[in-house]
């Protein structure tokens, strides 16, 4: 079979190279000249871990290119894929979806034969219809089905939530359309039940749906975190208590300093804006929205007050800048505002995070040290703030920590370090929900 997918993206990318390897001739349409160039000379504009060898062994495999020219790629296509950019609206807060309607101009104008239009991106309900009457518009009579296969990739595990999905959502109504759909996703077939069809709306507020759902469970123990200090009890036994309930399960309950990433941000908000436009508001993904924002911007008031309520002339190492780990992804990471308040205060600060060093430059404030090891930035700081849970910061070891810093305070915001190991080796240690006696 072959594909067009139209974006060479995080989504479009992963989406491209996972079906290059199942044998599908996938011919990836990308229209920023330096991404194409640099996917063409094999560098991959992401960190994802696996994908720079996945695209490699498409494209050696000769199932894998990279153009930009969309006539081209749709000529022949069973299956055309919209996997472009759907960012937040500046001011409204719904997704634009310029990107995407542009892409469906353009592809309507290239129909050979009968094509199956996928929206992969992140789309409103109501996107496929409006994408199948573009269609009609610009080429009447067009042999065309639309549907929706959204897609339930995160980022740092892209190409194992792919190649083993919880499930595969195809929401078209048309056999034709769902048999082209189906061979696609044949090689994962695996198991009977593992492709849902449903309508194209009800695919479209799945992905909305899942998404505003996780970053609820997240905020709920955010919350559930705060409680516990005030309390003095202990997060991580009430989630992991929590999570032996089948019915809860133990994941996505790991609290934090707030939830970030180019997902979770801007679909909560546009399925508030969705809801409310639908005559139906979500009061909870609202109060989860306003939840988030306003524990982000509280984490850097948790810092301060940890360190005498004063940073003014203080070191302070910042240890993980990306909005998670296994990424370079900086959309919305909470180490953004913590920084800038730090600098703001007239702390010297030291940032280091294992990829997401040159993404963050142009983020955070003049002034910021981006130093070139953990241990460079733990040099003589007067305190140490975890913002991210890279792996390689969980084997510091608190003796280790002794010997670099000048400081005591260490505030561990993604709860990576062992309360009492920390007490024990002199440190004021401040946990999320945890209180270090
Ligand atoms: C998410 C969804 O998981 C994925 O299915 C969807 O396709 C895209 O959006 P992603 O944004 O890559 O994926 O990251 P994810 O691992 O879901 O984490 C999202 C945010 O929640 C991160 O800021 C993370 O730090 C936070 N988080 C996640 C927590 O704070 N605690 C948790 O237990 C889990």
């Amino acid at each position: 079979m072959k594909i067009a997918m139209i974006g060479g993206g995080y989504v479009g990318l992963v989406s491209g190279a996972c079906f290059a390897a199942f044998g599908t001739e996938v011919a990836v349409v990308e229209s920023d000249p330096s991404r194409l160039q640099a996917l063409r000379q094999g560098r991959i504009p992401i960190y994802e871990p696996g994908l720079t060898e996945l695209v490699a062994e498409g494209v050696a495999k000769g199932h894998l290119s990279f153009g930009d020219d969309l006539r081209a790629a749709v000529t022949g296509a069973d299956a055309v894929f919209i996997a472009v950019g759907t960012p937040t609206r500046r001011g409204d807060g719904h997704a634009d979806l310029s990107y995407v309607y542009a892409a469906a101009e353009q592809v309507a104008k290239c129909l050979s034969g009968y094509t199956v239009i996928v929206t992969k991106s992140t789309v409103p309900v109501g996107t496929g219809r409006r994408i199948a009457s573009i269609i009609q518009h610009v080429t009447p009579g067009a042999d065309v089905d639309v549907a929706s296969n959204p897609e339930f990739l995160r980022e740092g595990s892209a190409i194992r939530d792919f190649m083993q999905p919880d499930r595969v959502v195809i929401g078209c109504t048309s056999p034709r359309a769902r048999s082209v759909l189906g061979q696609l996703y044949s090689p994962l077939a695996s198991r009977p039940d593992l492709v849902l069809y449903t309508g194209i709306e009800t695919a479209e507020l799945i992905k909305y749906a899942a998404n505003s759902f996780l970053a609820m469970k997240v905020t709920f123990i955010n919350e559930m975190a705060d409680l516990c200090e005030k309390v003095g009890a202990n997060v991580k036994e009430v989630a992991h208590a929590i999570g032996l309930d089948a019915r809860i399960g133990p994941r996505f309950l790991q609290p934090g300093p707030g939830f970030g990433g180019s997902c979770f941000p801007k679909d909560t908000l546009a399925l508030v804006r969705i809801a409310q436009e639908a005559g139906a508001p979500s009061r909870l993904v609202e109060a989860v929205v306003a939840v988030n924002d306003a524990r982000k911007a509280s984490m850097s008031a948790r810092v301060i007050a940890a360190c005498g309520g004063n940073v003014r002339g203080q070191t302070i190492a910042i240890l993980g800048l990306t909005f998670k780990p296994d990424t370079d992804d900086m959309r919305d990471s909470p180490s953004i505002p913590i920084v800038a308040r730090l600098v703001e205060d007239g702390a010297t600060v030291r940032v280091f995070d294992p990829q997401g060093m040159e993404p963050a430059r142009p983020l955070l404030p003049n002034g910021t040290v981006f130093a070139p090891t953990s241990e460079a930035a733990l040099d003589g700081a007067d305190a140490l703030v975890l913002v991210t849970e890279w792996d390689m910061f969980r084997s510091i070891q608190p003796d280790a920590l002794q010997t670099m810093m000048r400081g005591k305070v260490v505030v561990d915001l993604r709860n990576v370090f062992d309360p009492a190991t920390m007490l024990a080796h002199g440190f004021a240690y401040h946990g999320i929900g945890v209180t270090a006696r």
